[in-house]
């Protein structure tokens, strides 16, 4: 997704607008681009590509030598990734970098195409900049209020006016932004890392409040153009934490960094042994009358919510229905007064979860959000919320963010069973307590499976084509171990219902075909072996990610590898049996050359539908 950096102050701005960016990296894009004053003049270099190219760019034509300015690295939507499309863009007397969607551009581009503006780009945002400077009238706040009354969609805008060479604005509408405050000097940025190196200190900018930023001050005021107080506040990442700490790659780094973010996600709920979600919002008076649970989320946070329908309605004995949220939203979903909708989201800011969200709290129901970025706009509108405490996490595909999404769906099952009084108080202090083992059971495979992952990702590299199957839990795992697989590796993966696969996809199955079997839960193991037997006797090569226990009770040659887990309480298995799934997919990426943390055409955060 873009990222958008902005910056006021005495350093020199372009080096402090390229290093800010280049912690946005993690956002995904096609091309970068700065804009700076240089002697009361807007310098602009910008260039399709990585970061590496604008620097190069700007080595050549000449750094724009001064301490007011943006930045912005692109995602295409509108317009192919190329230099004319790269922002930042202008009008005569405006320049403005943007992340998000301007819906209604075509209408605002034919009306201003018909004032006899010309347009150098495909972009939406040029429509914003020209839009800008046709209202120009010497104000800049005022005409960037007429322009929010013009524009729809969801957009975050650093913007430059020529006639105030010491200042930037910025404004907001559903995509993030944030104004970070140091000892004299200013910053806008999409996200917190990008500004950790300069200050801590930041305003979360509302939705269409425009901030005033000079070097000495920050200024915000409201829609009507009433001034506004804003609460300072302050990050308590470490810079530390969003670096690579000595890893080659974030992902790798964050697989590792699992067994932590688990312990720090679970240990603040837990009290005398058992869940505490009070400060959360969540009593057990509350949860004792849902009677209904859609859980609504994308990608792997949608995985996430896939065990945690398992464990719900295993343990609570309520439905609970796991939807995409693309396709929830625009589907007319039944959504009775007092259901429970549950969002999952790392950033907390993907478009369709927060609409999905959205569209549930306006017919009545009671959502609670599972959000790992803090402040995002999920966690801000639900009317509960749990945070996973994973910390920053920066490489696209997602792993600490899923464990302790996992982690936060066990209590919440946990909690919601004690409510419906479906497990004693005995049983849920049982399956805390096995929780609380799960760190260490999350560290002790990846010390133990990382070497093993690392040869049999040298297996896969060669394979066009991959299936997972699993059964039950093991199924809800398997189609997150295949999405990482797909994400980094770029290698085509299906996860399928064991029991499924003679129902026609077996015909795919040969010696070129790798399968990728799970089996965690004993009393479906031999249901599972002998889908593993149908598709080894088809020419197959197996994996198979099991328990120690089902490993040792295996007959000879049953699979080609065995990547073995130590036997937790089952139904936590998928905590610890996604690490070797996760570490898999990320050797096989890095063997094939990939950069694990950027894979092609994705973003980190998806702000638009
Ligand atoms: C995870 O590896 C993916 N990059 C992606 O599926 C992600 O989980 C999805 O886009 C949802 O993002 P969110 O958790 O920030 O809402």
């Amino acid at each position: 997704m873009c990222g958008i950096v902005g910056y006021v102050g005495p350093r020199d701005c372009s080096d402090v607008l390229v290093s800010a960016l280049e912690k946005l990296e993690y956002r995904g894009y096609d091309s970068a681009g700065i804009a700076v004053f240089e002697d009361n003049e807007i310098k602009t270099v910008k260039t399709k590509g990585k970061l590496e190219n604008l620097k190069e760019k700007i080595s050549t034509e000449g750094k724009p030598d001064g301490h007011v300015g943006i930045g912005h690295t692109r995602w295409a939507t509108h317009g192919e990734p190329s230099d004319v499309n790269s922002h930042p863009h202008s009008g005569a007397r405006v320049t403005i970098v943007h992340n998000g969607i301007i819906e209604n551009y075509l209408e605002l581009k034919e009306f201003l195409v018909s004032q006899g503006r010309t347009f150098l780009s495909d972009t939406d945002t040029e429509v914003v900049a020209q839009l800008l400077d046709y209202k120009y009238n010497g104000d800049p706040l005022e005409t960037i209020d007429s322009v929010l009354a013009e524009v729809k969609g969801s957009f975050a805008l650093g913007i430059m006016f020529k006639d105030f060479p010491d200042r930037i604005f910025a404004v907001r509408r559903e995509s993030p932004l944030i104004v970070g405050v140091g000892d004299g000097e200013s910053f806008i940025a999409s996200d917190v890392p990008a500004i950790l190196q300069y200050t801590r200190d930041y305003y979360l900018l509302e939705h269409d409040e425009i901030a005033t930023l000079a070097a000495d001050s920050v200024t915000f005021v409201d829609e009507h153009l009433q001034p506004i107080e804003k609460e300072l506040k302050t990050a308590d990442w470490d810079m530390e934490a969003a670096e690579k700490g000595g890893y080659a790659h974030y992902m790798i780094k964050e697989i590792h960094e699992q067994p932590t973010a688990i312990k720090t996600t679970i240990i603040p709920r837990i009290r005398d042994g058992l869940p505490c979600l009070e400060e959360c919002g969540i009593t057990l008076d509350k949860l004792k009358d849902f009677k209904n649970i859609t859980i609504v989320a994308c990608g792997t946070a949608m995985h996430a919510g896939m065990v945690g329908k398992y464990v719900i309605e295993d343990l609570a004995r309520v439905p609970v229905n796991v939807d995409i949220a693309s396709e929830y939203r625009y589907r007319n979903p039944i959504i009775n007064k007092g259901d429970l909708v549950i969002i999952i989201s790392q950033s907390g800011e993907t478009a369709d979860s927060r609409e999905a969200m959205r569209l549930a709290k306006s017919r009545g129901a009671q959502t609670l959000a599972i959000v790992n970025a803090k402040g995002s706009s999920i966690a801000r509108e639900a009317d509960m919320l749990i945070y996973t405490l994973a910390g920053p996490e920066i490489a696209v595909a997602s792993t600490k963010a899923y464990i302790t999404q996992l982690s936060v769906m066990y209590l919440f099952a946990f909690e919601l069973a004690l409510a419906k009084e479906t497990i004693s108080v005995a049983e849920c202090k049982r399956l805390v307590a096995a929780l609380l083992k799960m760190p260490d059971a999350v560290e002790y495979v990846i010390d133990n499976c990382e070497e093993k992952c690392k040869y049999i990702a040298t297996k896969l590299i060669a394979a066009d084509s991959l299936l997972y199957i699993g059964r039950e839990l093991d199924y809800a795992l398997s189609m997150e171990g295949s999405l990482k697989l797909k994400e980094v590796s770029y290698i085509h993966s299906e996860s399928y219902a064991a029991g499924e696969l003679k129902h026609g996809t077996i015909s795919l199955i040969d010696k070129d075909m790798p399968v990728i079997a799970v089996a965690t839960q004993t009393d479906i193991i031999p249901k599972t072996i002998s889908n593993i037997v149908e598709v080894k006797s088809r020419g197959a090569k197996v994996i198979l990610v099991c328990t120690d226990t089902c490993a040792r009770a295996l007959d000879e040659g049953v699979a080609d590898y065995v990547i073995e887990v130590p036997h937790c309480e089952e139904l936590l298995m998928p905590i610890s049996a996604v690490v070797p799934l996760q570490i898999l997919a990320y050797y096989t990426a890095v063997n094939k050359g990939n950069d694990p943390d950027k894979p092609r055409n994705l973003a980190k955060s998806v702000t638009v539908e």
